[in-house]
């Protein structure tokens, strides 16, 4: 059988051969395949087509868990797991070849030629998914699902089967296999990340010739699509001045104002991976000193907590030491007063970095995968995790407790950080974060 890369590498642009081969494919079905309890069925979906409004369709994109196991791109699918005492076969339900719903929605693979492709015991039409799930799941003490939250689809599920010792919800094991990247999945990040540094370095080119964030947002998406990254991980965020104190801040339509910082989340997705990198960055290519304290201060903290990554060391020990550093740094910039000890006590400094410091990174630009163990236990970092870190401090223009001179300014910095064996690789690391740096290429003409 032909490798799945050979079908797949649409945007191989810098001929790289980075793609998921099928025998990873292989190796992550037997992995789930041995999980399964004997006598089991395990249904996965593909994502379904969602509207935008009226006929008008967003771009599809597949479900997470599915493409994990599959590489399966198309919607109107499913894989299932059939397990026996010991043995399992999977098979894959694809949508079949309908010419009037290729001419309107283009090609689809089609039964045949998934065959060719896709390494699975047996391929057969959507249309057959009913009466063959029906078939394989007689005799199965165990039925295994990955819906979410969609009850309806578990009612339907349960209808449809009898017999059944237990029902359960498969998203987990998938998504602890996730949590540990193969070396081709840290090539797609990488070549994600690669691609997000130039939309960052041409947005610290291009701010003081902007005249709107959603002008700077326009050059990052552009990069993006012109380097065949086809979808952003996440809607950008470009915010100016006390925007960027809202955290999900996303309207992008406002003003650049001359002396202001622009925080930028922004990450392209490339095939199915994330990068998810911000920077904060100035409007006209200088930081005032009372940003620049921030800036540094911030930076400083970044730093610390990237160089505590190792295997081993617990996410949450993490997030506590980014909140005593965080907060020691308001003490020392006068935002916040008082004895550090009792302010993290009193959890003051959250008021100003709400959130965690970092988050999962992989298929998804918040990867699903789980942060404790089944019995409760915190999972401790492993070669092979990629993690976000992006401490922040927002410092709302309205707050009259916060020096006058630090109002208004809000600040994260963000990278991707690979757990490896020795420490961690910071793989954002290519992108300009010194203030030195960012200055430069603020100041240079695009
Ligand atoms: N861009 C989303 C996040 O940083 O978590
Ligand atoms: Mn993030
Ligand atoms: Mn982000």
């Amino acid at each position: 059988m032909p490798a799945i890369a050979t079908l797949l590498p649409l945007y191989d642009i810098e001929k790289e051969h980075v793609l998921i081969s099928e025998k990873e494919y292989r190796k992550r079905k037997t992995r789930l395949g041995r999980k399964l309890k004997p006598f089991s069925v395990a249904v996965l979906f593909s994502a379904v087509q969602k509207t935008r409004s009226n006929d008008t369709e967003y771009p599809y994109r597949q479900n997470s868990n599915f493409y994990y196991m599959s590489g399966f791109k198309e919607d109107s699918a499913v894989l299932i797991f059939v397990k026996e005492a010991k043995n399992f076969k999977t098979y894959l339900f694809v949508a079949k070849k309908d010419k009037t719903q290729e001419l309107w929605h283009g090609k689809r693979l089609g039964v045949d030629k998934a065959k060719e492709l896709f390494d699975v015991d047996d391929i057969f039409e959507f249309d057959a998914f009913n009466e063959k799930f029906k078939k394989n799941v007689v005799g199965k003490h165990h039925i295994y699902y990955d819906f979410g939250l969609d009850y309806a689809k578990v009612k339907l599920l349960k209808r449809s089967t009898k017999n059944v010792l237990s029902y359960e919800n498969i998203a987990s094991y998938i998504e602890t296999m996730r949590l540990i990247k193969s070396k081709s999945e840290i090539k797609l990040i990488k070549k994600a990340i690669s691609i997000t540094k130039k939309a960052h370095h041409k947005a610290m080119k291009r701010a003081k010739k902007s005249e709107y964030e959603y002008q700077l947002q326009a050059d990052i998406e552009y990069v993006f699509r012109k380097n065949g990254a086809y979808s952003d991980a996440y809607t950008s965020i470009v915010a100016c001045g006390n925007a960027a104190n809202t955290l999900h801040y996303i309207n992008n339509n406002k003003k650049l104002v001359q002396g202001e910082l622009i925080l930028i989340d922004a990450g392209c997705e490339y095939e199915y991976y994330a990068s998810d990198i911000t920077r904060t960055i100035p409007v006209n290519g200088g930081y005032t000193k009372a940003q620049t304290e921030v800036y540094e201060m911030v930076l400083h903290v970044q730093k610390e907590i990237i160089a505590m990554i190792k295997p081993n060391v617990f996410r949450s020990a993490l997030q506590k030491k980014s909140e005593e550093l965080l907060c020691q740094g308001m003490v020392s910039l006068g935002i916040l007063n008082g004895d550090v000890k009792t302010l993290i006590k009193e959890k003051a400094h959250k008021k100003y970095y709400p959130h965690g410091i970092g988050h999962w990174m992989g298929l998804d630009v918040h990867d699903e995968c789980p942060y404790k163990k089944l019995n409760g236990n915190e999972i401790p970092l492993k070669p092979g995790m990629v993690m976000t870190i992006e401490p922040g401090i927002y410092l709302d223009e309205e707050d009259e407790n916060i020096p006058n001179k630090y109002r208004g300014i809000g600040i994260r910095i963000e990278d991707d950080i690979l757990v490896t064996k020795e420490g961690c690789e910071n793989l954002s690391s290519c992108i300009a974060k010194e203030i030195k740096e960012i200055t430069r290429k603020s100041s240079s003409n695009l």
